[in-house]
């Protein structure tokens, strides 16, 4: 029976998941390397409870209920009572593969490890621990509160029953699972490939300005969000780098091949909306 919840990473993704995790009754620890970061997720937390509340959506007992649930911690080790993980840290195997490697040397033989990886192999990830089959990946989207989908991605040593576990977490915090395999992008991912692809190529071309793209593709393709919108939200980093491992990972298919916009808007730091400057600016 899950009772806690470790998370790593409290970026974008890591400090939604939380919310969601603490919602659905967990205790939740939440680890970033950062104390900046980490900071401003327990603000951010506590500002979209305290929204949640104003718009009626929770009880103020059930807010506070669920932000005294989540505890901020910099000590790694601190993720090792958790009964199940969820790793959301920057989109880089590296980065993972220690992550993972770190934390098989602290769990209990039977915790569940997942990653919120958008694109990035989760066969790859386990071959790091020595319990592959209790490693599988959980796709959340952003924002997590809101998105009701998560993709449960099947590695190839993934077992039935860390699938089962994934899939009924995943309801217990009223998401709806789809069980995928492991492939580069998932399902999702892989179809917004050209979404934003054609976009940026276009805007490259001069076909047509930012605003306007966003605003046809909203206006006739009946989308929330336009390309750029929504490139903004995920943060051009995280995008550039899924579109780059999605690339890589299919031996360089041109078809997936990112843009230099991509590239450069990394390279200027201006990321969208989390550093108030991407294809837009916000205040
Ligand atoms: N942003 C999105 O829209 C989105 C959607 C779905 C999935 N994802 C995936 O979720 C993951 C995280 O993305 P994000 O947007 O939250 O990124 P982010 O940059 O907002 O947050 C990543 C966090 O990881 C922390 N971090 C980096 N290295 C670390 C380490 N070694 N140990 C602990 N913390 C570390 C950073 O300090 C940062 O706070 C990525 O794999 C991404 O592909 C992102």
């Amino acid at each position: 029976m899950i009772k806690s919840v470790g998370i790593v990473g409290a970026g974008t993704m890591g400090n939604g998941i939380a919310q969601v995790a603490a919602r659905a009754g967990f205790d939740v620890v939440l680890y970033d390397i950062s104390t900046e970061v980490l900071k401003d997720a327990m603000a951010r937390i506590k500002e979209d409870f305290r929204r949640g509340v104003e718009k009626g959506k929770i009880t103020a007992t059930e807010a506070t209920e669920a932000f005294s649930a989540i505890h901020p911690r910099r000590n790694f080790g601190d993720m090792g009572n958790a009964d199940f993980i969820i790793e959301a840290v920057a989109e880089d195997l590296n980065v993972k593969k220690e992550i993972f490697k770190k934390l098989d040397a602290i769990v209990a033989p039977e915790a569940i490890l997942t990653s919120n990886t958008s694109s990035l192999s989760i066969s790859a990830i386990a071959s790091l621990t020595k319990t592959p089959e209790s490693v599988v990946g959980m796709h959340f989207f952003n924002p997590p509160a809101l998105m009701k989908l998560v993709e449960v991605v099947r590695g190839r040593q993934t077992s039935d029953e860390t699938t089962k576990t994934a899939c009924d977490l995943a309801l217990r915090m009223k998401k709806i699972p789809v069980v995928c395999k492991d492939t580069p992008g998932f399902i999702v991912n892989r179809v917004a490939r050209p979404f934003y692809g054609e976009a940026l190529r276009l805007l490259a071309e001069g076909v047509a300005t930012v605003e306007e793209i966003d605003m046809i593709v909203k206006m006739e393709g009946g989308f929330k969000m336009g390309p750029f919108e929504l490139m903004d939200l995920i943060g051009i980093d995280v995008n550039y780098a899924v579109t780059k491992s999605v690339y890589e990972q299919f031996f360089h298919e041109p078809r997936f091949r990112p843009h230099p916009i991509q590239r450069q808007m990394v390279e200027a730091g201006t990321l969208g909306r989390k550093t108030k400057k991407g294809f837009y600016t916000y205040k």
